[in-house]
């Protein structure tokens, strides 16, 4: 199925859609798309089945969040714990990425009409290197598009991502790049792969699971979370509308705390530092580099 699907929803959804819409929606909506494989035994199908039930819904939640207006969506795909699952379903969850991320760059006048910029976030050193050619191959294609934003965590957890940070920090500390002065919650911040992204306004977990599960951990302080038992395959856009009116009944705390927030995040960084600016284009270029040379293979 493609990445991104024509409208499939009847009038009534379609009206119950704009309804909500005109109640304001969330800038940017994160998901952990949670119940494949419990979706899968109970429909007695093989696991992959139910992975791959799970990409046509995230495509179809995607429709629905560019219908909602919606701009920027991060989904949790391929967790680092996730290499702990049978080698069989790993390379399963392998295979599936490989031929979805082919099938992106294959329609991608689709994806650059609709002006999507895609970005993978995670420790893509983990992955097999032809699937981060076409990672890379896929975000460097979108990444002047700037009408919507799909972040996909693929080999991803908030705790590798923040070691990750803390030692490109430390190695700048090191080479007397920056002091350790410096370091203040902006400047970890931009060191993180989401770094271009603001913060989650709501995040939603299907499957009855109520944890974070390392995502986003650092950047969901003050998101609205909404818990759904619907396993993943099974959601709906009555879930969705549902999960976004939970946001709004939420939105006037949440954007108090995030407007507080965001006044303390920028008193720490108000005093201009061009050591600290150095620091974090040199680290921006580094990543960037590092993406070229996977798309051509070498990395
Ligand atoms: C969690 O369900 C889901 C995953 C580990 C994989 C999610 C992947 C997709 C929806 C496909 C996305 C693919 C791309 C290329 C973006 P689970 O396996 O933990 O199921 P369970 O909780 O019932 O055991
Ligand atoms: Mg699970």
């Amino acid at each position: 199925m493609s990445w991104l699907r024509e409208n499939t929803l009847n009038w009534i959804q379609y009206v119950c859609l704009k309804v909500v819409k005109s109640g304001g929606v969330p800038n940017h909506v994160a998901f952990i798309m949670d119940g494949n494989r419990r979706f899968a035994k109970k429909n007695n199908v093989a696991k992959v089945e139910g992975h791959t039930k799970g990409f046509d819904k995230l495509a179809e939640t995607l429709q629905w969040c560019l219908d909602l207006g919606i701009p920027e969506v991060t989904v949790y795909a391929f967790s680092i714990e996730n290499f702990k699952r049978s080698t069989e379903e790993v390379n399963e969850l392998m295979d599936l990425a490989r031929d979805k991320f082919k099938r992106l760059l294959d329609e991608r006048e689709k994806l650059m009409d609709h002006g999507v910029s895609v970005r993978v976030i995670g420790n893509l050193a983990l992955l097999p290197e032809d699937l981060r050619q076409l990672m890379s191959e896929a975000m460097i294609l979108t990444k002047d598009n700037n009408k919507a934003f799909l972040n996909i965590a693929f080999a991803y957890t908030s705790r590798d991502e923040i070691t990750s940070a803390i030692k490109s920090l430390v190695a700048g500390v090191e080479k007397k790049i920056i002091l350790p002065e410096d370091i203040s919650k902006h400047v970890i911040s931009q060191c993180l792969y989401t770094n271009k992204s603001p913060n989650p306004d709501l995040l939603i977990r299907t499957s009855g699971e109520i944890r974070l599960s390392d995502f986003l951990l650092w950047q969901t302080s003050s998101t609205c979370v909404y818990f759904s038992k619907v396993l993943w395959p099974e959601f709906s856009v009555w879930h969705m509308l549902t999960a976004v009116f939970h946001y709004q009944r939420n939105r006037q705390n949440i954007v108090r705390l995030k407007n507080f927030e965001e006044s303390c995040s920028l008193e720490s960084c108000s005093l201009e530092n061009h050591q600290v600016d150095l620091f974090l284009e040199d680290l921006h270029s580094q990543r960037q580099m590092f993406m070229e040379k996977a798309r051509q293979g070498i990395a």
